[in-house]
């Protein structure tokens, strides 16, 4: 097996500077410096204070030390969160089994002194071995879930180009869910899985017949007792891997606290959380496209009197905070420029989109040079529509 080419951090504790310079020979001599930085310390106290300073990734402490001994160490090396493994050693006794205690003090591996050398190498490159399998499962699940958002991106760039009417819906609807799916204390997975479903939550109307599409836009509140959409969403992403709670966040998202909503009539919390904050955040910002001149009061009106009925009333609440929140943060200063004078460091206070619909950067970006330079790239393809909304 290939050892981790990347370097790890060693700590070496022992009160015996001879066997400190032993061991730090013998690693240094096998693994060299690029691959192994040798550190030590000459006590527990010493050790923990030098730990915290460097977050090791191997610790191998000897049990027999003044003052704190190498159990209370590993004990408090584990308590105060450190990931790194540890190996404790002590000269074999045969009234005390130290690995077992060692063991059940959190410690990962046993050496028996006097330390051999064969032994430690044998361990030490078995620990290498094991954070090298550690750190490529790590880097191909961050390829993965970066995959997946990209498809998510694609799928919700597809349907914005099919609702040109209102731009941004399901990136706005993606910020409230998120907002309140926090604030009710929703699972870090529960909120990504519900962003999703918000940014995803149209892709059924992309499926409908084009004047359909355009109604559902402009009246979500009695759209939403007819249309299919939900159910359609489901049915296309539940195949996928990766999209199932996604799909089912969504079918329910036309459900009503009252059991009067499709497609399975539930009542109150037997609706899932997400479909319910989906259900309300959707039907608010519906609202404020299909009423333009209207104020955020009044879309927040209109969310209230459905409270209890159509919407969790907890969810609307939160809706409120949100909305009022952003309506605060409006006041905030902004400028306007022209694609020509995006800079790197400027923050979007509005989405960039082309003449053809196609949602470029969403508000809140920090602009850097690449992307700079890939706006300036596109607009000559499909030029970037109207002002840039820029946060000084
Ligand atoms: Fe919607």
């Amino acid at each position: 097996m290939t050892v981790a080419k990347t370097k790890k951090r060693l700590l070496f504790v022992d009160d015996d500077p001879a066997m400190v310079k032993v061991v730090g020979k013998i690693l240094n001599s096998t693994f060299g410096p690029e691959l192994i930085e040798f550190h030590d310390a000459m006590s527990g106290e010493k050790g923990l204070r030098k730990a915290d300073k460097l977050q090791p990734d191997i610790v191998i402490c000897d049990i027999h030390l003044p003052g704190m001994n190498g159990f209370e160490f590993c004990q408090t090396v584990r308590q105060s969160g450190l990931s790194a493994t540890v190996i404790l050693m002590s000269a074999y006794d045969e009234d005390e089994d130290y690995a077992i205690q060692a063991k059940e003090m959190g410690a990962d591996a046993f050496l028996t002194k006097p330390v051999k050398k064969g032994e430690l190498l044998f361990v030490v490159n078995f620990i290498l071995q094991i954070e090298h399998l550690h750190q490529t499962v790590h880097t191909k699940n961050q390829e993965l879930t970066e995959r997946f958002d990209s498809t998510v991106g694609l799928l919700g760039n597809i349907i914005e180009l099919n609702q040109s009417q209102r731009r941004g819906h399901s990136e706005r609807v993606s910020r409230i869910s998120v907002f309140v799916g926090q604030k009710m204390n929703m699972s870090p997975d529960s909120v990504e899985n519900l962003r999703i479903a918000a940014r995803l939550h149209e892709l059924g109307i992309v499926s409908l017949p084009r004047d359909e599409t355009v109604e559902e836009a402009l009246d979500e509140g009695s759209s939403r007792q007819v249309t299919s959409h939900p159910m359609v969403a489901e049915m296309l992403l539940k195949g996928f891997a990766g999209f199932e709670s996604v799909s089912e966040l969504i079918r329910h998202m036309h459900e009503n606290v009252d059991g009067s909503g499709k497609p399975d009539g539930l009542i109150g919390n037997r609706i899932p959380l997400g479909s319910r904050i989906l259900s309300a955040a959707s039907f608010y910002d519906h609202y404020m496209v299909s009423h333009p001149d209207s104020s955020i009061l009044e879309a927040l009106k209109s969310v209230e009197q459905c409270g209890g009925t159509w919407f969790d009333e907890n969810v609307v609440s939160l809706l409120s905070d949100y909305a009022l929140s952003q309506d605060q943060m409006g006041d905030e200063k902004t400028v306007s420029c022209s694609v020509f004078g995006l800079k790197e460091g400027m923050v979007l206070a509005s989405d960039i989109y082309s003449e053809s619909g196609i949602n470029l950067l969403r508000k809140g970006t920090v602009l850097n040079r690449d992307m700079v330079n890939n706006i300036l790239r596109f607009n000559i393809l499909d030029p970037v529509e109207g002002q840039i909304q820029v946060r000084e």
